[in-house]
């Protein structure tokens, strides 16, 4: 593959995935069983990334391992009612086509495993949509990297992908213990400690213990509903929360997830402990500054729902008129069982919308009209302002439900805003501030993009998740009270951490190459896949396992190769 023996776009895709190998040093590739792909929305993808799907199309890429799509910017068949406009909807469309024709399924879900997309315990498979990864490898134990879009479409294409990451045995062990010593019962509950824990650990594998939670079966199939469908819906809306404020693909629950139940290697020791007393820094922190007088739009299906959330929703509104609108996002073929049950007429007589394909962050929402959002998801509260432009109140199923009859947040009992610093960062490094030293500094690192560039830097302490906290069109940090809120990275030599959040952020960089508002060069401690691949498809020169404290701010850095110089 990788000599061009079968065409030029199986050889780009096998390049994708061995550069992945040689950075994380994988012994071997694997075989994989199903893909699934992110980056789908015409809104992320932009014309350049819709030029970038073509251009592969073009070449004859075809996947060759059962491979599903994430959701696109609307839904298919009733875009008009969404208020979408024709330019966008035919831009959409386009998508899908150089998808189609790659041989990827149009599921556009990030739940494919409520769609018949099941990988069974210890299977390996390439997945992107980082709330899909952490659900694949913590409740059905199956074996996935946070693959970004561009890496999961190339190993559809090449149906292999390398051994390395939580496809091995010895990362998918617990790196936190995380002791829960506050109540956390209701769904929206847990999507708060998801965000907490994903901000203070910013990556591993947590270890729960104290969540009281029924113990599930890693095959859905044995027990399709009762106590262990609502465990596994619950841990969906808490592991996208933690894959969306940190960049965590794998948790495990004393007792719960099946791996914490079935293989003791996987439990804790001799690792940081982190305690939770209260959620309420996550439920400040999940509710945007400026005054919300009435609720525009809520939300609910983030992950897509599932059917027995659809019927909690029916349940809720049955003969209610709704004064706001209100948009239950969900997989087509859920769509289609919720509505031989009849649960979508209930919803749609009360004045909703029951939308498939598509869901908030994805849809284009400036062009839809929208100012304010009321949702239980802690995944679509933290991107909704920074991606949306959406004002936002985060809460439980009731209270969105009653706050769309009523077209108002109630806000009866809520707790004062948090200052910004009320959750602590873990993360121990320097606070960004301007070079304040001239004495010449010299470091080393491993080349994942080679380059020769120089610039002046720009340094985070904090992970940077590029799909929705860095604008594509403009170069600007949009992440609300991030370190480097309202600074541009073009041009700059960009120094973080990591990366965190989104799979789709590989097109976020990509767009920035394309529009000339890239970074010069990518400076990390340890690279992350989705931001590894966007920097090659981008052609950023990168290098991570670089001792980041020492760099700041304003020094002029000159990268050549694996060697940094700073001064
Ligand atoms: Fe899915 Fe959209 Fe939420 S892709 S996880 S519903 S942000």
């Amino acid at each position: 593959m990788l000599s061009g023996e079968r065409g030029g776009a199986v050889r780009r895709a096998m390049e994708i995935v061995v550069t992945l190998g040689r950075i994380y040093d994988a012994q071997r590739l694997l075989p994989i069983q199903s893909v699934q792909v992110a980056g789908v929305s015409y809104r992320n993808l932009g014309e350049a990334g819709l030029e970038f799907l073509r251009d592969w199309a073009r070449e004859g890429a075809r996947a060759c391992v059962s491979a599903t799509l994430n959701p696109a910017g609307m839904d298919m068949n009733n875009w008009r009612r969404m208020g979408v406009s024709e330019r966008f909807a035919r831009k959409q469309m386009d998508v899908l086509e150089a998808y189609s024709s790659m041989g990827i399924q149009r599921t556009c879900t990030c739940t494919p495993y409520l769609s018949g997309n099941v990988p069974k315990f210890g299977q390996h498979v390439a997945w992107s949509e980082s709330s899909a990864v952490s659900y694949a490898n913590s409740v059905l134990g199956a074996r996935t990297n946070r693959e970004g879009g561009p890496g999961a479409l190339a190993a559809a294409i090449t149906g292999r992908t390398a051994d390395y990451g939580l496809h091995l045995d010895e990362n998918r062990r617990a790196t936190h213990r995380v002791e829960v010593r506050c109540p956390v019962r209701r769904p929206y509950e847990f999507a708060a400690l998801g965000y907490l824990v994903g901000r203070e650990i910013g990556k591993g594998a947590p270890w729960f213990v104290g969540l009281e939670l029924s113990p599930i079966d890693a095959d859905p199939v044995r027990a399709p509903d009762g106590p262990e469908a609502r465990t596994r819906d619950v841990l969906k809306l808490m592991g996208a929360a933690l894959a969306s404020s940190g960049a965590v693909g794998l948790y495990h629950v004393e007792g719960v997830t099946p791996e914490a139940c079935a293989v003791p290697d996987v439990s804790p020791k001799d690792v940081p402990t982190l305690t939770i007393e209260s959620l309420e820094p996550a439920m400040a922190a999940l509710r945007t500054r400026a005054p919300v007088q009435s609720i525009d739009l809520v939300a609910i299906g983030c992950p897509h729902a599932s059917l027995d959330e659809l019927r909690q929703v029916a349940e809720g509104l049955r003969g209610a008129h709704l004064s706001s609108d209100l948009w239950v996002t969900v997989a087509r073929s859920v769509r289609d069982q919720a509505k031989a049950l009849g649960l979508v007429e209930i919803i749609e007589d009360a004045g909703g919308l029951v939308i498939a394909d598509t869901c908030v962050v994805v849809a284009p929402m400036h062009e839809i009209g929208y100012r304010s959002v009321a949702t239980n998801s802690a995944k679509l509260a933290a991107y909704a302002l920074p991606h949306a432009g959406l004002q936002v109140r985060f809460g439980s199923l009731e209270r969105c439900l009653s706050a769309a009859v009523d077209g108002h947040w109630d806000t009866v009992g809520e707790t004062p805003m948090a200052c910004p610093g009320q959750v602590a960062t873990t993360m121990g490094l320097v606070p960004t501030s301007e070079a304040s030293t001239k004495m010449p500094l010299t470091l080393r690192g491993r080349v994942i993009v080679e380059g020769h560039v120089s610039g002046l830097a720009l340094v985070s302490t904090e992970p940077i998740g590029f799909l929705g906290g860095v604008d594509p069109d403009t170069g600007l940090v949009i992440e609300r009270e991030h370190v480097l809120e309202g600074q541009s990275v073009a041009g700059r030599i960009l120094v973080f951490p990591f990366g965190k959040g989104s799979t789709v952020g590989s097109y976020t960089i990509y767009r920035l190459g394309k529009a000339g508002l890239a970074p010069r060069a990518i400076i990390n401690l340890e690279a992350e896949p989705v931001v590894a691949v966007g920097a090659l498809i981008a052609g950023v020169p990168m290098i991570d396992k670089v001792d980041i404290c020492r760099l700041r701010t304003g020094m002029h850095v000159v990268v050549h190769g694996e060697v940094i110089r700073c001064e």
